[in-house]
């Protein structure tokens, strides 16, 4: 769905001195799938994705975007930032329809997406409070509703779970297959977390150290995705190669 060909990314740290920080990148993101890369802190994760986003230019190098076969100039793009971004002077039920609003979604329509989704993330009854109101956990599914809720054609996210206890992170994670198993979406994920990037992933890239290579993929076949493969050998092989991959980076 997309093509990134090639894509090094330089930044300018003053007039002089550049970093190089993402060095001939080229990976096939694929439609109705969960791509993760995963990397240590500071190898260009949030710089990849804000350039997949359009956000930012890379230096060298492409991105194609196909959509069901049609070569198209860009896609409708939502994305999870590391910090979630909600608007804290809109509600929760504001904060889920407000890219609904943007795209000037009807009225009646608007209320049926706003609706699905605060039961989708078991919030109807919040659906009046503050981001300021909620806890970490809360205001992570509102922000993943409210990117769900406008149907872009892919969905970015960076780290949105990395500051979780681990039951909450695994329940995000079992929320996030679960949208993904009714919706059907592509998924770009990035994170320094082996074990989420097994139990999300089906194609996850293994990055280098900077300046930033592919250094290795791996494709996720899991039978099924539920908390006892956690404990399973096939899950515990795939997570051993990727502990052994990311020691090696
Ligand atoms: N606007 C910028 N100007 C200069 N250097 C930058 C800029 N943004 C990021 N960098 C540098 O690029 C490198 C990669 O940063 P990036 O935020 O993409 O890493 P990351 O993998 O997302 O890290 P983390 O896991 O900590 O979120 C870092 O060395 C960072 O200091
Ligand atoms: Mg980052």
């Amino acid at each position: 769905m997309i093509r990134l060909n090639k894509i090094s990314k330089y930044y300018n740290l003053d007039g002089y001195n550049k970093l190089q920080v993402l060095n001939d990148i080229s990976v096939d993101i694929k439609e109705g799938r969960i791509t993760v890369f995963i990397g240590k802190s500071g190898c260009g994760k949030t710089t990849l994705l804000k350039i997949i986003a359009g956000l930012l230019k890379p230096s060298h190098g492409s991105l194609s975007f196909k959509d069901r076969n049609k070569i198209k100039q860009a896609l409708n793009i939502g994305m999870v930032f590391q910090d979630f971004s909600l608007f804290p002077w809109m509600n929760i039920k504001e904060n889920i329809e407000f890219g609904l609003k943007i795209k000037n979604t009807p009225h009646s329509e608007r209320n049926k997406i706003v609706s699905y989704y605060l039961d989708l993330i078991g919030l109807k009854k919040y659906e009046n409070l503050y981001p300021n109101c909620l806890s970490y956990g809360m205001k992570q599914r509102v922000a993943i509703a409210r990117t769900f809720a406008t149907d872009p054609d892919i969905i970015l996210m960076d780290e949105p779970f990395s500051s979780l206890d681990v039951v909450t992170k695994y329940n995000m994670h079992d929320f996030i297959l679960k949208i993904q198993h009714r919706e059907k979406k592509t998924i770009v994920f990035v994170t320094h977390d082996i074990e989420e990037a097994v139990y999300l992933g089906d194609d996850v890239y293994v990055l280098g150290k900077v300046p930033t290579q592919v250094k290795s993929y791996i494709k996720i076949n899991l039978p099924y995705k539920g908390m006892n493969i956690r404990f399973s050998q096939e899950f515990n092989k795939i997570k051993k190669r990727l502990i052994e991959e990311m020691m090696t980076v």
